[in-house]
């Protein structure tokens, strides 16, 4: 016997009402026997193929008229987990690089080595440092073009350039001022205990946090969107996203959400009270 379920939800009803109601016909079905749940699952293709299709040509005529307007009705959030559901939008670059580290780790690790990325120059060219056994590995030219250089190509084809910077991280000599590779931000007595400093630096935003006396600093860039987070709550030395959640550890910039999204994050280095980050 199907059992029938009320109306599907106006446009009035949340969202929220109609997650719930999808979930309660899925319910419904996985309870039935295979061939029906064949029959749904084809007809549910069928229909999402239909759609994807007409996404398709929504999106190349939006594109026409404007870039700008694909790139802002993609932030709205359902409109962006539409558009990966039907995989019509990559994941965010900062993503991508993190799965094509991911995909050549367990041969550097096989090594005692370990790649990272340092930075992102957008639009074609992104920094990695080699770490462990690799950093001074001979061969770590070629590791670099053959595995990871081609690995983050293939993630990310609009990278044109990887390049491998130094393993060494300059630390600041006394007169850490007068270095051009350090930047002095702050004081530490600035940077509340429990909860975070938003700092514009040369065009960048920082964002930074303190746990005691150490003090971190990351780039005020949500990874899943790229919104500033400086406004976010702060909990247990948890920063959740003010857009839609992501939550990121403070001490080291760890996604909780998304584990392959860390935050973007900078040296640093604290002298008499006083707060230098390499940029
Ligand atoms: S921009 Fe979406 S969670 Fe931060």
């Amino acid at each position: 016997m199907v059992q029938v379920l009320p109306q599907i939800a106006s446009t009035q009803e949340t969202l929220e009402e109609l997650v719930n109601q999808i979930g309660r016909y899925e319910a419904i079905v996985s309870a039935w026997d295979d061939s029906q749940q064949a029959v749904v699952m084809g007809l549910k293709g069928a229909i999402e193929a239909l759609h994807k299709e007409a996404l398709t040509r929504l999106i190349r005529t939006v594109k026409q008229e404007s870039i700008t307007a694909l790139r802002q009705a993609a932030e709205d959030e359902v409109v962006y987990g539409l558009l990966r559901y039907h995989e019509l939008i990559k994941p965010p670059l900062s993503q991508r690089l993190q799965q094509a580290l991911a995909e050549v780790r367990p041969s550097l690790h096989s090594h005692n080595g370990d790649v990272e990325l340092v930075a992102v120059r957008l639009p074609d060219t992104v920094e990695v440092r080699f770490t462990g056994t690799c950093s001074h590995c001979p061969a770590s030219t070629l590791t670099l073009s053959d595995g990871v250089e081609q690995a983050i190509k293939r993630h990310c084809p609009e990278i044109l350039y990887v390049v491998a910077v130094s393993t060494e991280v300059a630390t600041p000599s006394a007169s850490s001022p007068e270095d051009p590779a350090w930047r002095l931000v702050t004081s530490v007595a600035e940077i509340p205990e429990a909860g975070v400093l938003d700092i514009k630096l040369e065009g960048k935003r920082l964002l930074l946090s303190r746990s005691g006396a150490q003090v971190s600093c990351f780039h005020d860039a949500c990874t899943h969107l790229g919104r500033s987070i400086a406004a976010g709550a702060v909990s247990n030395g948890l920063l959740t996203c003010p857009e839609h959640g992501f939550q990121y550890r403070l001490t080291d910039g760890a996604c909780l959400t998304a584990p392959e999204m860390p935050l973007q994050r900078y040296p640093v280095r604290v002298e008499n009270g006083r707060v230098f980050v390499q940029l």
